[in-house]
């Protein structure tokens, strides 16, 4: 039998979908009858009957919950760092531990807060925020001391892939929507708000990794959407899935943080992510890259994410890293290979000269297909090229557009780190004493 932790008293800013998941998971696990005890729930409106798994007091008056002596941990499911900010320096404060599920709150504030709990000697933990609450956060920081990680490449929840795409049926005729909302994830509205989680992302997974709060002016954001839907249909045939990405990347000489849509190649799990889930590609230095998918969000896996932030606390298993600076990107540096689509006039010599441009700026091509186009005169010519500098690329990509021949572009990277090979771990290291030895028989 495993021991009880000690009692712990909690309260709630929020009790929505996550709270009350939260609320189930207890009830689910019968901590309420030993050891966890919820105090209180701060909410918008506490006369609405509510169907909780476990009884709590509804109230809206948050200083009944941050400024309550009997609360130990305060729990933030609230929906933005609006709502949030005030009572969670206020718990914090009153030397309350904090837990946050609000990524938003993170990316705005995670800084100013993580750094006040630390001088405040309580715990501020966010595993619940980080890639939807895919349990992943936790393992990499403890990975990260051995063998630090280089990479991330990651796909947020998989709505985003819905975006201009017709939606794909599974067997029974279910939509990519229905099918989400049957893992009870409602699928949520296209809008400028999914880059913003993006950016969030990056940010907090940033701060896993390395000890450091990228701040938004580091992350360059290129919203390069398909122009028209046979983009994506000429990616697919070719191999590639293209989908909106988070890449950061942390070099001896270089960083960057990137938020754009991407190609990934067919043999990458992450191109066959469900609409779904959320999936993040971690690149251990020493290790190589390691896949973590998950549902990203929802009521349950998001509130378990929660709870097992709230053991770490009872554990007294909580620690602060030391917070970097983080330096502006330098992509001169950087080298993708990239997946591009042009669709040029009629005429070979279009043709021809977009080629000879890509070998003026010494760019290698790996892979060269041109097609007539199906509704329009003019051909498409589908290039792979090898990898090359970001800004070379970029000036290649302007301009191509300004060529009088060339109609449109449209220009993926395929970031590094999915062209990775196991020889970069695999390759036999000659240790100091095996070295010796071959220079002393040699
Ligand atoms: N849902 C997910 O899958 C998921 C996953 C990971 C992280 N998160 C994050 O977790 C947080 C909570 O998400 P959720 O899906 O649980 O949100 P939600 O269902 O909209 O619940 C929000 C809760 O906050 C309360 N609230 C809203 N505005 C308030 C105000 N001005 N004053 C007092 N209370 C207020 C609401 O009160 P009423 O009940 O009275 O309306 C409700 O209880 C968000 O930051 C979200 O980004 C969500």
């Amino acid at each position: 039998m495993s021991e009880t932790p000690p009692s712990i008293t909690i309260g709630l800013l929020g009790c929505g979908t996550v709270g009350t998941g939260i609320l189930e998971l207890i009830r689910r696990r019968q901590w309420h009858e030993y050891w966890v005890r919820v105090n209180r729930a701060f909410v918008r409106d506490p006369a609405r009957p509510r169907l909780l798994p476990v009884p709590v007091e509804c109230t809206d008056r948050v200083e009944q919950i941050v400024t309550d002596p009997d609360i130990d941990v305060v729990i933030d499911v609230l929906p933005d760092p609006g709502t949030a900010y005030g009572p969670v320096r206020q718990a914090l404060e009153n030397r309350k531990h904090v837990i946050s599920a609000n990524w938003q709150l993170l990316a705005t504030h995670g800084d100013e807060l993580e750094q006040f709990a630390r001088e405040q000697g309580v715990a501020f933990l966010y595993e619940a925020a980080m890639t939807g609450s895919v349990p992943f956060a936790h393992i990499a920081q403890r990975w990260t001391r051995v063998s630090p990680i280089r990479a991330f490449l990651g796909i947020p929840h998989g709505v985003e892939r819905l975006w201009g795409l017709p939606e794909s049926r599974s067997d029974d005729g279910a939509s990519e929507s229905e099918q989400m909302m049957r893992f009870g994830i409602a699928p949520s509205a296209r809008t400028e708000h999914e880059w913003e989680r993006s950016v969030a992302w990056v940010i907090l997974i940033g701060r896993w990794a390395a000890g450091t709060w990228i701040s938004r002016e580091h992350i360059r954001i290129r919203k390069n959407t398909p122009k028209d839907h046979r983009v994506i249909e000429l990616a697919r045939a070719h191999g590639y899935a293209l989908c909106p990405a988070f890449l950061w990347e942390d070099h001896t000489t270089w960083q960057r943080a990137l938020v754009e849509w991407m190609a990934v190649p067919d043999r990458c799990p992450l191109a066959h992510l469900s609409p779904y889930e959320a999936g993040l590609l971690v690149w251990y230095e020493d290790i190589g890259p390691q896949l973590y998918t998950g549902l990203g969000g929802g009521a349950l896996p998001a509130a378990a994410a929660v709870l097992a932030d709230l053991l770490r606390i009872v554990q007294r298993d909580w620690s602060f890293t030391r917070a970097l600076s983080w330096h502006p990107h330098r992509d001169d540096q950087a080298q993708d290979a990239y997946f591009l689509v042009l669709h040029v006039a009629h005429q070979s010599d279009n043709i021809h000269a977009c080629v000879t441009h890509l070998q003026d700026h010494a760019i290698s091509v790996q892979h060269v297909h041109v097609n007539t186009h199906p509704a329009s005169p003019g051909f498409e010519i589908v290039i792979v090229t090898e990898r090359v500098p970001d800004a070379t690329m970029r000036t290649v990509v302007h301009s191509l557009e300004k060529h009088p021949g060339v109609h449109t572009v449209d220009a993926f990277r395929i970031p590094d780190i999915l062209t990775w090979s196991p020889e970069r771990v695999y390759h036999k290291q000659w240790t100091p004493a095996e070295i010796a030895h071959a220079v002393s028989s040699g």
